[in-house]
């Protein structure tokens, strides 16, 4: 399980001080661009993170027509990140058009489909979809997995089943982590580590228990040795 660290300080020197602070273990963290980030700082940023040494995960969430995202995919894949994710309610024909249209370049980044947001509860979620959230998000999964995606990003609740009904390779992606039972804020399904890492998870996503501790690089230290701990108790 590999931590990635959400970089949506409200300024671009904010994040790169904190990219800075945290370059001595770039191979142990991903870093998150959003869109906060990515609109006001564009690739430029993108780029300095990468010059640092870290894997980027471009999380700009993918949803349009099934043209418009497989051209915007190839774009995305030029600008040299890592990891991208697109929506997998824009269906299987989407999922399918992005994976085609990067099966033509050399290498390619991870592609995730999000499955359903960890803001939302059941009574928000059935509202849209009059479906429960898990019904749905492994339905999610399921389609990503058929058209050839590497994962998909879903809440820490989901990520076992998800395993279960595609493969243990296929990645979950779960943000909605709160290590020391920090606020929830916006996010109603959250999980600690412990939890995450039961649930198989690949990749936990965390944002502000890092960026608005008083002290981001040893909040990333106690989740990396929490992490390693169960990795060693195993
Ligand atoms: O601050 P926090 O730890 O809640 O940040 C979570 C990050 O993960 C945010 O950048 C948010 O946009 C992102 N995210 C999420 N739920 C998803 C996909 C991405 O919270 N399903």
């Amino acid at each position: 399980m590999k931590l990635c660290i959400a970089l949506d300080n409200p300024s671009k020197e904010q994040n790169l001080q904190l990219a800075k602070d945290l370059s001595h273990i770039n191979d142990e963290i991903w870093l998150k661009v959003g869109f906060r980030s990515y609109i006001r700082d564009g690739n430029a940023f993108v780029e300095e993170l990468k010059k640092l040494g870290f894997k980027v995960f471009l999380d700009l969430k993918l949803y349009d027509i099934p043209n418009t995202m497989a051209t915007a995919a190839v774009e995305i894949a030029n600008l040299g990140v890592d990891m991208f994710n697109i929506h997998a309610s824009a269906s299987r024909v989407a999922m399918y058009e992005v994976m085609n249209k990067l099966a033509n370049l050399q290498t390619r980044p991870l592609v995730l489909a999000v499955t359903v947001l960890t803001s939302f509860d059941e009574a928000n979620f059935e509202e849209i979809y009059e479906a429960p959230i898990a019904q749905k998000a492994e339905q999610f999964a399921k389609m990503s997995y058929e058209n050839g995606l590497d994962g998909v990003v879903c809440s820490a609740f989901e990520s076992l089943d998800i395993k279960e009904i595609t493969s243990d390779n296929f990645i979950t992606l779960t943000p909605g982590i709160r290590p020391f039972n920090e606020s929830s804020s916006d996010q109603k399904r959250v999980a600690d580590i412990e939890f995450a890492y039961k649930a198989k998870s690949d990749f936990i996503v965390i944002g502000r228990p890092i960026y608005q501790s008083p002290n981001p690089l040893e909040t990333t230290q106690k989740i990396l040795t929490q992490i390693k701990q169960l990795k060693g108790a195993e």
